[in-house]
């Protein structure tokens, strides 16, 4: 049921934390990856490690808020592969600020990159799946910041992630019909050299971890099994559902 053999994934954000532990995870599983981020050279580590779990890996450079780079990449997998089965859109960037000094260019930033480079990102790659009409499996990043405010200056990143929950139940209603599932896994923090500043700091590690239940922040590789889960067969009766992956964050 959890079997990716034969199947082609494209995982966004490559070489971040999370893209690279998921694509990583999903090679493992039998998928071959195809990954992407603004910089080639950054995705060499990801691209080695998927061919050493015996996988096929295209690393392609795309700027996910820019719509032409986002179809010359999907462009470049079906040549290369000839299909997408399964998108993972882990590009995200978190510019955070007390909200009533955010700037407006940063909101705009982190909103180009989280909302319309998600969008950017399914439309192309449905679009393809719609004409296959085989299905396909796409799964979002969202965050616990898309469900719940926090008073460490999330209003831009926050808003952004909210809006990436709200556009994966609307794609997963209006998509079902091609059987393209869309959900979504929403992490609460998690270890990347992004949030260490954060993880490292005792005052800010005790304020994270007192909305944890499980009280520790999560690891990349935890991200790992509800992707798999989400981009494989056995999550065919699910679409439009945001998995938090938050230690019972949301529960409280
Ligand atoms: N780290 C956390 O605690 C946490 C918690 C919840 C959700 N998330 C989400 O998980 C996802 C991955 O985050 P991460 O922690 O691995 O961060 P990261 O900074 O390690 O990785 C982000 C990736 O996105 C890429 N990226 C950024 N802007 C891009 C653009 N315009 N075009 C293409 N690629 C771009 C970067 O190159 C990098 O590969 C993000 O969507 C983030 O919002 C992270």
């Amino acid at each position: 049921m959890f079997d990716l053999s034969g199947k082609v994934a494209v995982v966004t954000g490559g070489s971040g934390g999370a893209g690279r532990a998921i694509a990583n995870g999903l090679a493992l599983y039998g998928a071959d990856i195809v990954v992407t981020s603004r910089t080639l050279s950054t995705l060499e580590e990801t691209a080695a490690e998927v061919e050493k779990a015996g996988r096929k890996a295209l690393p392609i450079s795309c700027d996910v808020a820019d719509a032409d780079s986002v179809n010359q990449m999907v462009k470049k997998t079906l040549d290369e592969f000839g299909k997408i089965d399964i998108l993972v859109t882990c590009a995200g960037i978190a510019l955070r600020h007390p909200a009533e000094d955010m700037p407006i260019e940063e909101f705009e930033k982190v909103m180009d990159v989280n909302v319309k480079g998600t969008l950017l990102c399914c439309q192309a790659v449905a679009k393809d799946m719609i004409k296959r009409e085989q299905g396909g499996k796409i799964i979002t990043v969202g965050s616990i910041r898309g469900l719940q405010g926090h008073p460490a200056g999330y209003s831009g990143y926050g808003t952004s992630k909210g809006a990436v929950h709200m556009l994966t139940k609307q794609l997963a209603t209006e998509w079902a019909k091609f059987k393209i599932r869309v959900n979504s896994i929403a992490p609460c923090i998690f270890y990347t050299p992004l949030t260490e500043p954060i993880l490292n700091d005792p005052e800010m590690y005790k304020i994270f971890m007192q909305r944890i239940p499980l009280g520790r922040p999560a690891e990349p590789e935890d991200l790992v099994g509800a992707v798999v889960y989400l981009g494989s067969d056995a999550s065919d009766m699910v679409t439009g559902v945001i998995l938090y992956i938050d230690g019972g964050t949301s529960a409280w």
